[in-house]
């Protein structure tokens, strides 16, 4: 069969690879209808998110239609039309009885502080295969599959697999309620649906901050009011469009891919103050900034979270494939200006 597969930091084929098979009385085995690329593939793609095992099939949001069943599979059967869950949980230990799937105790192979296991990531999340590929094995079918209707079509259906259930949950940790404004920084496809769901929470106002206009474009579309830190200062301008009071909740979407604008006001200067005595410089305030842009030093992994190193020649360029015009030196120089920060419970910042 073909499958999207990882051969190294901005190596990605289509290859052929065997057929998955079921290995597990739990186990099935989907045909993949339609599949979608995460930003966290991405991350993968840029080599952000380390620890991939050469010739990885990528991918962990799908839809498809059940092939084969193992016996333990009791609530599915061949022809069934799923959505298959991003993580994988064993429906039985503690946690997942709890509700947490992502916490549990029995599907990583490295035990209960193994960390979260999905489809097509590190070995440290699992080592399984991933979703883009015309079939795919899903351990624990009875708990990670998701029968659809067929009234759901494939295009909105595969946008229940992780990217809005992520927006949702955001959302959900923001505390949107009735009459908030929400800033949402980054419009991928994580902000967009999460334009959705604020809205859904009961948000007045929205506002959408973002360097690409297409993707701007989109948020705008969905009536959000957008800014676009290549042209404005984003800090000085949600200011200034809330009154002076700043939004109620934010929304972050973006992740460890984080930019820095190109152009406009909050651009940052050419060179940052180098660290002084093991300690970081105090930095200089460039001219219209408000704010330092986001660095990308995330520390070591907490239990859960996938291990993110700090940038390193070797982990590739921040970006990939670069921007247009962006050349390797201009890559690693951004490396070399990487500043530590503390990193939020995941390592990402
Ligand atoms: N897509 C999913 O289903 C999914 C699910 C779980 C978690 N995630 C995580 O959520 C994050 C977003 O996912 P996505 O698929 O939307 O990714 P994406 O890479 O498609 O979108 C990220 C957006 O953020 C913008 N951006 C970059 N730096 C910014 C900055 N400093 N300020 C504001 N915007 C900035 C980028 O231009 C881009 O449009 C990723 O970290 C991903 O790993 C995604
Ligand atoms: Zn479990």
């Amino acid at each position: 069969m073909k499958a999207v597969v990882w051969r190294g930091v901005g190596d990605i084929r289509v290859e052929d690879v065997p057929e998955p098979k079921v290995q597990d009385p739990h186990d099935a085995v989907v045909r993949i209808t339609t599949a979608a690329i995460s930003g966290t593939d991405l991350h993968l793609v840029r080599g952000t998110l380390p620890g991939l095992r050469q010739g990885r099939v990528l991918g962990h949001e799908a839809v498809g239609v059940v092939e084969e069943t193992g016996s333990g599979v009791r609530n599915f059967r061949p022809g069934d039309r799923v959505v298959i869950s991003p993580t994988v949980a064993c429906g039985t230990c503690p946690t997942c009885r709890a509700g947490l799937y992502a916490q549990c105790d029995d599907a990583n192979p490295a035990g209960p502080h193994g960390g979260t296991v999905f489809f097509g990531g590190p070995e440290s999340a699992g080592g399984l295969d991933g979703l883009q590929a015309e079939y795919a094995r899903v351990p624990f079918a009875h708990t990670g599959l998701v029968a659809l209707p067929d009234s759901v079509d494939d295009g909105r259906a595969v946008l229940l697999s992780d990217t809005l259930p992520t927006a949702w949950f955001g959302a959900r940790l923001a505390g949107v309620s009735g009459g908030d404004t929400v800033a949402i920084l980054g419009a991928g496809p994580v902000g967009q649906c999460a334009v959705a769901a604020a809205r859904h929470l009961g948000a007045g106002r929205v506002i959408v901050v973002d360097g690409l206009t297409d993707r701007l474009a989109l948020a705008r579309a969905q009536h959000a009011e957008t800014v676009d830190f290549n042209s404005e200062d984003p800090v000085e301008k949600v200011r200034e469009m809330t009154g002076g009071a700043g939004v109620d909740r934010v929304i972050e979407a973006v992740g460890v891919d984080a930019e820095r604008p190109v152009l406009g006001p909050a651009r940052p200067p050419t060179r940052w103050p180098r660290p002084r005595n093991g300690r970081a410089a105090r930095r200089r305030t460039p001219p219209g900034a408000t704010a330092r842009p986001p660095s990308r030093a995330p520390t070591s992994a907490a239990p859960g979270c996938p291990a993110t190193p700090r940038a390193s020649p070797s982990a590739g360029p921040s970006r990939w494939p670069p921007r247009p015009g962006a050349s390797a030196s201009s890559a690693s120089t951004r490396r070399r200006r990487t500043a530590s920060r503390s990193a939020g419970p995941c390592g990402r910042t």
